[in-house]
């Protein structure tokens, strides 16, 4: 059954029907269709276009379809149409003649809209919460890891030392910077549609106040073409989703390098790992790559989303029924990506001494030793040329600065004194960098223990 059938003389064509019907996705937010109706059918009694007595038929006869679609006994029928029709029409073969009355001062436009933002806000509270564990579980690794030392890169290429505290701190402010965002959406989209009927409004005297009251909304949306056709949260949400698997992806490549058998400074749990069914040798970082992978597949729902707006004159136009397939695709994405990534670091073993002798071959204390011959009165210049010539020497030789003796130095710049070994150890090189944001252990744990504050507070 149509809840629109009375102006028809003929049968819908069957592939009209299933090209146009949405029950297959939109049944995703049953839950927010039903309670939005709970709180249009309260204000319309409150209001007396509706008598208390059809009210309370009404809602009873809503909270027992999601008693019954959340625990099986009522199936969601692909007959329908949409979420929107099947739980009318059920309503109605439950309660009959009150049912009728659920959809005064209402059309699907707004309902639509309310379902979607509903399921829009209940998403992001959700997100926020995952990124929340991955960010505690990247805290407790920066606790236990303020004197683990690794080289930090520049062009992939070994720069200067860092520590693994340092380094998932990095990621630490990314996803803080992300929540801010999702917070931000938050405020922005939360005002209630519901009210705002096809386009115009609706003649009934709703309190659009109040249903924005009961649904938590800071209170309703100021114009109800805007309302019925905005989808712009849809469109930052899934901008925020984008940069989320982003920084994921990231993080992701580097595991991946970290994990290669080159590198060997971490290595991915065997619960995290996939094996090879032609090379028994193999243990693959599928998890990682399958993330870093699925990031194309949000940015094309931004993309697609962006496209789909672009040409829609207002108001409503059945072309925004495409924000729902994609949008629920890169939010059940991202979730599921949010949740894989932080067990795969949670149960990641870490290869503190491949790191730290990693750190010490590639002269990444090079700058330091700069920075010594500064210290007693050379150019920086000259320094660099200096310690440029130390490099080279070390590259013939194979070895590393530390490994050189202090006549050898001497060779290259009287300068150079026994102490250049402690300048230029790389405890001593990290330590010294105390200034806040540096990787200095100091430095560090006042970084850590604001971000313990802000996971407390956020
Ligand atoms: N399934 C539709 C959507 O997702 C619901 C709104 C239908 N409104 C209409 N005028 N056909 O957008």
């Amino acid at each position: 059954m149509k809840l629109w059938g009375g102006r028809f003389t003929k049968e819908t064509n069957a592939l009209v029907h299933n090209f146009n019907a949405s029950i297959l996705f939109d049944q995703k937010f049953y839950k927010q269709d039903i309670k939005g109706s709970i709180a249009h059918v309260t204000m319309l009694a409150r209001q007396g276009i509706l008598s208390n007595e059809d009210k309370d038929t009404i809602v009873n006869g809503l909270e027992s379809i999601l008693t019954d679609i959340e625990n099986g006994s009522l199936l969601i029928s692909s007959d329908s149409e949409d979420i929107h029709s099947f739980v009318e029409q059920t309503l109605i073969e439950r309660v009959g003649e009150a049912g009728k009355r659920l959809h005064t001062g209402r059309s699907r436009n707004d309902q639509v809209a309310l379902d979607m933002k509903l399921y829009t806000r209940d998403e992001i509270t959700e997100i926020n919460a995952l990124l929340k564990v991955l960010m505690s579980t990247i805290l407790k690794i920066m606790e236990n890891n303020t004197e683990t030392f690794m080289p930090g890169f520049t062009h992939l290429q070994k720069a200067q030392p860092i520590t693994l505290a340092h380094h998932f701190g990095a990621y630490f402010e990314m996803f803080k910077r992300d929540r801010q965002r999702l917070f931000d959406i938050y405020d922005r989209m939360n005002y209630c549609p519901l009210g705002s009927g096809a386009l115009a409004g609706t003649t009934y005297p709703l309190d659009r106040e109040l249903t924005a009251e009961l649904l938590y909304f800071y209170g309703p949306t100021l114009n109800s073409m805007d309302s019925v056709s905005d989808r712009d949260y849809l469109i930052e949400l899934l901008s925020a989703l984008s940069t989320i698997m982003m920084h994921l992806s990231r993080f992701c490549e580097e595991i991946i390098i970290w994990n290669s058998n080159e590198y060997r400074f971490v290595e991915i749990d065997d619960s995290y790992s996939t094996g090879s069914s032609i090379m028994p040798q193999k243990k693959n970082p599928d998890i990682a790559e399958l993330i870093r992978g699925k990031t194309g597949r949000v940015y094309g729902a931004l993309i697609s989303i962006l496209t789909t707006m672009k040409g829609i004159p207002l108001a409503y136009n059945k072309d925004m029924q495409e924000d729902k397939e994609l949008s629920f695709d890169a939010i059940d994405t991202v979730k599921g990506c949010i949740s894989l990534f932080t067990g795969m670091i949670d149960t990641m073993k870490f290869n503190n001494e491949v790191m730290e002798s990693s750190a010490k071959n590639g002269f990444t204390n090079a700058t330091d030793a700069a920075d010594y011959l500064v210290n007693h009165g050379v150019p920086f210049r000259d320094a660099h040329g200096i310690v440029g010539q130390l490099v080279l020497y070390c590259i013939n030789k194979n070895i590393a600065l530390d490994d050189m003796t202090l006549d050898e130095f001497k060779a290259i710049s009287p300068v150079f004194e026994n102490d250049i070994y402690d300048a230029i150890s790389l405890k001593t090189c990290v330590e010294k960098r105390v200034t806040i944001g540096a990787p200095g252990k100091e430095a560090m744990n006042k970084v850590i223990e604001i971000n313990k504050k802000y996971l407390e507070e956020n």
